[in-house]
């Protein structure tokens, strides 16, 4: 029974690991468009805000990532750079009932390599204050006081790639 159960399980694992795809989206795009759906209700409407169209103009010259199921949108972020070796990581989200299945952790794999990719050294994010614990376990250190942004508790936090 247990061994019947841990192979159910594992089959589970393996197909959800093999049909989730991670690939940069191209701005203005369908795609784009469930990236902004899915951070206005993750990131924004929790705190009664919203994008403005001035916001999402400056998204352009982003890299901006997404994990897929097939047309599902699993996970979303955004890269922004900072200086010539350090670029930023925002709007980072995955679904409320996908969280915790290792997708933000993919995410975040996909996203160093393709900095690191395009020759930047450091990564940097402001985190939120209930996210600090995901990015510490992804390497990265707090490097400042608490502040806020959106109306909630932030720190930078930073990380060498
Ligand atoms: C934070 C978030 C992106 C993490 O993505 P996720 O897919 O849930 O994370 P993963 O499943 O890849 O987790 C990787 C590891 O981090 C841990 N973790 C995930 N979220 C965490 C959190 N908020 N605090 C502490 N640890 C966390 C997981 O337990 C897991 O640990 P393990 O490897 O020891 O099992 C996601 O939960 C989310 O979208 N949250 C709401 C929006 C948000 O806060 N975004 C960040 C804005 S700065």
């Amino acid at each position: 029974m247990f061994f019947l159960f841990q192979f159910v399980f594992l089959k589970k694992l393996i197909i959800f690991q093999s049909v989730m795809a991670l690939k940069i989206i191209d701005y203005g795009t369908k795609e784009y468009q469930q990236m902004v759906q899915l951070r206005d209700s993750i990131l924004r409407k929790p705190l009664g805000l919203s994008f403005s169209p001035e916001e999402l103009e400056k998204e352009k010259n982003n890299i901006l990532i997404g994990a897929f199921e097939d047309e599902r949108l699993l996970g979303c972020c955004m890269l922004v750079e900072e200086g010539p070796d350090t670029i930023r990581l925002r709007q980072m989200a995955v679904p409320d009932d996908l969280q915790g299945k290792g997708i933000g952790r993919a995410l975040m794999n996909f996203a160093e390599n393709i900095a690191r990719d395009r020759g930047y050294k450091k990564m940097t994010m402001h985190a939120r204050k209930n996210a600090v614990g995901f990015y510490e376990k992804m390497g990265y250190k707090v490097t400042s006081d608490e502040f806020q942004e959106l109306t909630i508790p932030h720190y930078v936090m930073e990380k060498t790639l």
